[in-house]
């Protein structure tokens, strides 16, 4: 048998991906939105159901960039609700390891993973900035050389704490009187970032510990993924970028004493299934122009030369400008933090490659992930072809519509990937560790490691 493949389900959130003015578009925070969603991956037999998370509203040139849809509710909440009407799913919460302190994000954490019978999962991210830490305002934001060591010691001490309970150690025997098999949850943690020390009041997680998803792409993220993360949501989707993020990544592993298998890689993705292959093409081609307004491709743009460009047309030529190297005029947005002078020369070269792209036209392809277009054998085959070529160990796919943007991919072609025998045809186990395959938590319990 081939390469299974491991699926999960974005709700798609505040960058252009949603098309909220599309009739067929639902609410982004009614609860039936994310419940319709989370049981459709779950019947296409889905390892888990994932929300990013913003903790600070973009903007642009100081004003909250409402184009694309904006605001949300918090994860840990809302998928604490769709622990009650899904039963296998994971459940994926985005959560800074910044803005946060170990002990109330590990009670939450592991909090989620009881109410589900052990589904939760905690993706990792390192957001640093001092745009967002002003929402924090006590001091709350770290030079950015700091960000992994703190996520590094975050997820440390949240892991002594998962451990300072015994498994199972909740007796509740009426007959003795005694509740707890012995004391439980003491814990002491000295370290550069957290100097704590007290009793953690949680029983340890079903699943030990949740998994641990990480989403960066730096050389330190990558590290940090290969030692300590189980699942790796990663932006690089298009094939040949992937293959060799795939190599890169799993190539970290042995010196932490890991397989490869032990960490999946997922890259964001998505689908456009029509009856024929042709209607797909077009389909695919309305929804990328349903996304990239005028105005959102002109904000691109603008995020990329960091100037106000509100005097060019989106169907005219990119800006014969120079990006500006000062502040810029886009904030909270990750992608532009890097050197913007280089991805404007990349998105100039782009253009006149292809014959002189339009501002709108250019966007469209450079801001573009992995879509699998076709009827639905042509997408089952197209992505089952990219697992057993080793471009990812499965994907985490990005509707454009909320609720039903998965409701094709699921009626059409899991069934044939199931045919093909690359996705399971049913749960074969209980918690979200089981439909990863991946064993318990690696790190012995701080119990053993005394013992
Ligand atoms: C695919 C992907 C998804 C991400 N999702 C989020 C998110 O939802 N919330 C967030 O604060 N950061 C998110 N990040 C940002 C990362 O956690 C990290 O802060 C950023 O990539 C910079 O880290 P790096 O220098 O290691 O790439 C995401 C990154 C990637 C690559």
């Amino acid at each position: 048998m081939g390469r299974q493949i491991h699926l999960a389900a974005h709700f798609p959130g505040v960058n252009n991906t949603t098309v909220w003015a599309d009739p067929a578009s639902g609410s982004q925070i009614d609860f039936a939105s994310f419940a319709h969603l989370a049981r459709t991956a779950e019947r296409g037999k889905f390892d888990f159901f994932f929300l990013a998370e913003g903790l600070r509203l973009r903007e642009m040139k100081g004003r909250i960039h409402d184009l694309d849809v904006m605001g949300r509710p918090e994860s840990l909440t809302v998928l604490a609700a769709l622990a009650g009407v899904t039963t296998h799913l994971g459940l994926a919460a985005t959560v800074n390891s910044t803005f946060n302190e170990p002990y109330e994000l590990a009670r939450r954490l592991a909090t989620l993973d009881h109410l589900s019978d052990g589904r939760a999962a905690w993706n990792v991210v390192t957001s640093w900035d001092a745009f967002t830490g002003e929402n924090f305002r006590r001091g709350g934001y770290l030079a950015e050389a700091d960000r992994y060591n703190r996520a590094r010691e975050m997820l440390q001490t949240a892991r002594e704490l998962w451990d300072s309970w015994d498994d199972g150690a909740i007796l509740a025997d009426r007959e003795s009187g005694r509740f707890v098999a012995a004391d439980q949850g003491a814990f002491r943690h000295a370290g550069p970032q957290f100097d704590i020390s007290g009793v953690f009041g949680t029983p340890r997680p079903p699943q030990g510990h949740p998994v641990i998803i990480q989403a960066g792409d730096s050389e330190e993220g990558r590290e940090f993924a290969a030692s300590d993360a189980d699942v790796i949501f990663s932006r690089h989707s298009v094939l040949e970028e992937a293959r060799a993020f795939f190599k890169d990544v799993k190539s970290r592993l042995a010196k932490y004493g890991r397989r490869p298998d032990d960490l999946k890689i997922l890259p964001a993705v998505t689908a456009v299934v029509a009856d024929t292959d042709a209607e797909a093409v077009e389909e695919a081609a309305r929804i990328r122009r349903a996304q990239v307004s005028a105005p959102t491709a002109l904000a691109f743009v603008e995020g990329v030369w960091g100037r106000d460009l509100s005097g060019y047309d989106a169907d005219g030529p990119l800006p014969d400008l120079d990006p500006d190297p000062g502040e810029g005029v886009s904030r909270g947005r990750a992608q532009f933090r890097g050197d913007r002078a280089a991805v404007a020369r990349r998105w100039r070269e782009l253009s006149e490659a292809r014959g002189g792209l339009t501002i709108r036209e250019l966007v469209i392809e450079a801001t573009g992930r992995q879509t699998f277009v076709g009827a639905p054998g042509t997408v089952a085959e197209q992505m089952d072809d990219y697992v057993q070529t080793r471009g990812s160990d499965g994907f985490i796919l990005v509707p454009h519509l909320t609720p039903t943007g998965l409701d094709a991919f699921v009626d059409r072609v899991v069934p044939l990937l199931q045919e093909r025998g690359s996705l399971r045809a049913d749960y074969t186990g209980a918690t979200l560790r089981d439909h990863l395959g991946l064993s318990g938590p690696r790190r012995p319990s701080v119990r053993e490691k005394d013992a």
